[in-house]
Parts: C-alpha cells; sequence; structure tokens
C-alpha cells in the first residue's frame, strides 16, 4: 500500500514538473524558433536576448490586448490560457536561452 501511495505522489509531482519552462515554450518554438532565434511567421522581433520583464510584459500585453502588431491575434490564442505564474516561468526560460 505504501509503494502504490509513493507511486501516486511521484506521479503527480512529476506532472507539476512538467510545467517547467522548456515544456512550455515547446508550442512557441514552432513559430520563434528552439533558441527564440527566429521571426515568427516572418513578423515578430527576435525575442532571444529579451529581458523575462519585457518578454512578461508583451505576453500580458497580448493577453489584455493592450500590446501586438499586426499579428497580434496570433499571439493572443497563444497567451490566453497562460496564468501569471506560467507566464513568469516561460519569461525567465526564455530570457535564459543561449
Ligand atoms: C503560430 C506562431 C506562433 C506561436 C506558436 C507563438 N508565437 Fe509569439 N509571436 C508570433 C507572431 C506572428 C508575433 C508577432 C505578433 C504581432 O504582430 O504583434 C509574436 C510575438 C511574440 C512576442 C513579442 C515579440 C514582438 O514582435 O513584439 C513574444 C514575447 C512572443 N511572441 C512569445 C511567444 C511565446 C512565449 C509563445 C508560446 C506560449 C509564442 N510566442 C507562441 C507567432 C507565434
Amino acid at each position: 500500500m505504501k509503494k502504490v501511495l509513493l507511486f501516486i505522489s511521484f506521479l503527480c509531482l512529476s506532472n507539476v514538473f512538467a510545467q517547467d519552462g522548456a515544456t512550455l515554450y515547446k508550442t512557441c518554438a514552432t513559430c520563434h524558433g528552439a533558441k527564440a532565434e527566429k521571426a515568427a511567421l516572418n513578423k515578430s522581433q527576435i525575442i532571444a536576448g529579451w529581458s523575462a520583464e519585457n518578454i512578461a510584459a508583451a505576453l500580458n500585453g497580448y493577453k489584455n490586448g493592450t500590446y501586438g502588431g499586426p499579428l497580434k491575434g496570433t499571439m493572443t490564442g497563444q497567451v490566453k490560457n497562460l496564468d501569471d505564474a506560467k507566464i513568469a516561468t516561460l519569461s525567465q526560460y526564455i530570457a535564459g536561452l543561449k
């Protein structure tokens, strides 16, 4: 019984860890590049080298409609389900990409 419980709590824990920056960034990488080095859809600014603050500000702006260029609709769909914690985790992760 103890083993089963341990196994279950392990599963829950790994679920939490699955929400780390690398995992969250996977969907972003298809457009922005694995190292954030690409202009997404040839239109976005290259976000590699941006500070975590700037990235979080842009993501929050897309979420509440106060930021963005002609293709901001693309990003609104990307960020609408991200809560503050996920935006923070993602921003730190992208800012740390080399
Ligand atoms: C379908 C392609 C696509 C995906 C997936 C995508 N983006 Fe974007 N992203 C864009 C485009 C296009 C823009 C420029 C939009 C505009 O006109 O403001 C952009 C802009 C941005 C910007 C601001 C850069 C600028 O040009 O002002 C940030 C930061 C960003 N994306 C982060 C992310 C993150 C984080 C994810 C994953 C949660 C993500 N993007 C997923 C296409 C994408």
